[in-house]
């Protein structure tokens, strides 16, 4: 008996910094996109205790061992609930490591819920939710998908209404961003500039909630993106393909590397794909649409 569980990407469509923390995190105003790039996550009964593998492209980069987001979610959740975790977690990996999409996230929320199933557990949706704030910033938005505003840390979640579909292309970079170190950029950067307090913009949500690509482009913002490039500077060409191509707006994915392009219908994003994928300044292209759903068994 296994349980396999799908769980999303993500894009944040307006990702608004304040300043450091004494905790050292940042307060967010971060509007988050599921978009259709999913990871699914398998945990089965395993006589040999705790065991993670994972297979996909960048499968080499993910760590097996408890460090692993889906392991000390299964960890997490037993220790609650007073279960052994003798599971072999499996992450069939399409969501770039280290890109800014929310792909490690992903694998804890799926892990935390394939588990919950698995063992019958019936953990309230709460508690669910308070795990996967303990796990990470950007795990609770991983369980729930579709469009939602965080807050605090990321992890304060309002759901948020999207009135259409909305057609993504992503290009994933050559190497991974460390997020941590584009914080300490962020912060870096600010030294001596006074930081306002992040609030959402009410134009951006009525662009989510009308559906309306054009309205959506001119209203995303990403604090993070001066950080990133500073840090990677050759994403500015990866920015410019896109832009060249006819997307709308052009973006980093929260910490990065990944950008984001937002396109006005399917077939413009897969004409900014294929520009993208010629002008040899990414390693993969992707399109992908959102909203899409949170993690969900399979
Ligand atoms: O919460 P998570 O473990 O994903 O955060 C990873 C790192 O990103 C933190 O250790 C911190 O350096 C940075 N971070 C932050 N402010 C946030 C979220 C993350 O400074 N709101």
């Amino acid at each position: 008996m296994s349980v396999t569980v799908r769980v999303p990407a993500k894009v944040n469509v307006q990702l608004a910094v304040g300043a450091a923390r004494p905790d050292g995190f940042h307060d967010l105003a971060n509007v988050f996109l599921a978009v259709g790039l999913y990871d699914e996550v398998t945990v089965t009964p395993s006589p040999d205790g705790l065991r993670v593998t994972c297979e996909g492209p960048d499968a080499g980069q993910v760590p097996l061992d408890r460090t692993n987001l889906a392991a000390r979610a299964a960890l997490l959740l037993a220790e609650r609930y007073g279960r052994d975790t003798d599971v072999h977690i499996h992450i069939a990996k399409d969501i770039p490591v280290a890109g800014g999409m929310a792909g490690g996230s992903a694998d804890g929320a799926g892990a935390l819920l394939a588990c919950d199933t698995l063992w019958g557990t019936g953990a309230p949706r709460a508690e669910l939710l308070d795990i996967c704030a303990e796990l990470g910033s950007d795990v609770p938005f991983s369980l729930v998908g579709g469009a939602a505003l965080g807050t605090g840390r990321g992890e304060k979640l309002t759901a948020l209404e999207v009135g259409g579909t909305f057609h993504w292309v992503f290009a994933m970079a050559a190497r991974g961003l460390s997020t941590p170190a584009v914080f300490r950029e962020f912060d870096r950067l600010a030294q001596g500039r006074d930081i306002p307090g992040p609030v959402a913009s009410q134009d951006l949500l009525a662009a989510l909630a009308k559906g309306d690509p054009h309205a959506l482009a001119a209203t995303v913002s990403n604090d993070l993106q001066p950080a990133a490039l500073s840090l990677f500077p050759q994403l500015a060409d990866t920015l410019a393909a896109g832009r060249a191509a006819g997307a709308l707006t052009a973006l980093v994915s929260g910490s990065g590397p990944t950008t984001a392009f937002l396109a006005p219908d399917a077939e413009a994003a897969a004409t900014v794909a294929d520009a993208l994928r010629a002008s040899g300044t990414c390693r993969t292209v992707r399109t992908a649409p959102g909203p899409a759903p949170g993690a969900t068994v399979v």
